[in-house]
């Protein structure tokens, strides 16, 4: 029998929590995503309550064994989320997995939002055999960042959080600021994300950077205006990078026996 091999994938956000089954061989969704809006109170218990619901909805296609990547905009260290940006602040110290495999009755990989979409970027997108350091970068509300290194993320590396010129990054260059302040991609592009960028490429020496992000979908308005040694382009997967990396970390840290990614 040729079977495809399915994980499904869940991206919890500050406004909508997005599940789907995903093609592992493809990189792509194997079915429609759900989307459930985010619980106006993103406490731990009624987001769960909305990832059971996801999990069941697909629970016919994926099979009874099949893992589950939950992403979260957080920082997740054995399982526990460590941070939350734009979600309930009692996430800070709880143990997000152990509660999900509670909820769903299945083994669950709980990562930041930013290091999934970044090795789906690698495995199956814009960063595909790329040598050397790998930079994703995503831009919205805040600043995620993935460091990924001949195929192996280094978790966790908030580098939205660098301090630049006295200033948190992701307050002056995530793309909510450009909205915020009403500048044009020109004035965002080059008084913000030029400092922002050129810093990481001091500090990192990348082979390439990868931008995603809502906004990246406009990337030819901004990207062309940087000046930078370090390719930059924009991510291939756009909206479906973090479902469809969780599903890949859940599935490759299963076959491992490793329980946590960090
Ligand atoms: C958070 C990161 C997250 C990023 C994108 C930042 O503010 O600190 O953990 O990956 O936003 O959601």
């Amino acid at each position: 029998m040729s079977e495809q091999k399915v994980a499904l994938g869940i991206d919890i956000g500050g406004s909508g929590i997005k599940g789907a089954p995903v093609d592992l061989t493809a990189g792509e969704f194997a079915a429609d995503r759900l989307r459930i809006a985010t619980p106006k109170k993103s406490t731990p218990r009624n987001v769960a309550k909305v990832v059971g619901e996801i999990v069941e909805h697909f629970a016919d296609q994926i099979g009874p064994d099949a893992p589950i990547g939950i992403t979260m905009p957080a920082i997740v260290r054995q399982g526990v989320t460590r941070s939350a940006a734009n979600i309930d602040p009692s996430w800070v110290g709880f143990a997000a997995e152990e509660l999900f495999e509670e909820i769903t009755g299945r083994d669950v990989f709980v990562v930041n939002d930013a290091d999934a979409a970044g090795i789906a970027e690698v495995v199956y997108g814009a960063a595909k055999d790329v040598e050397g350091l790998v930079i994703l970068t995503t831009l919205g509300t805040g600043i995620g960042t993935a460091l990924i290194n001949n195929g192996n993320l280094v978790p966790n590396s908030e580098l939205g959080h660098l301090e630049i010129d006295g200033h948190d990054a992701e307050s002056r260059a995530a793309s909510r600021v450009k909205d915020d302040e009403g500048l044009s991609y020109k004035k965002w592009a080059k008084k913000r994300l030029q400092r922002y960028y050129e810093t990481l490429e001091f500090l990192f020496s990348p082979s390439l950077f990868v931008v995603g992000g809502g906004v990246s979908k406009d990337a030819d308005k901004f990207l062309p205006l940087l000046e930078l040694e370090t390719p930059i382009v924009a991510a291939q997967l756009r909206n479906t990078a973090g479902i469809v990396g969780a599903a890949h970390i859940a599935d490759d840290l299963s076959s491992r026996g490793i329980t946590h990614l960090a």
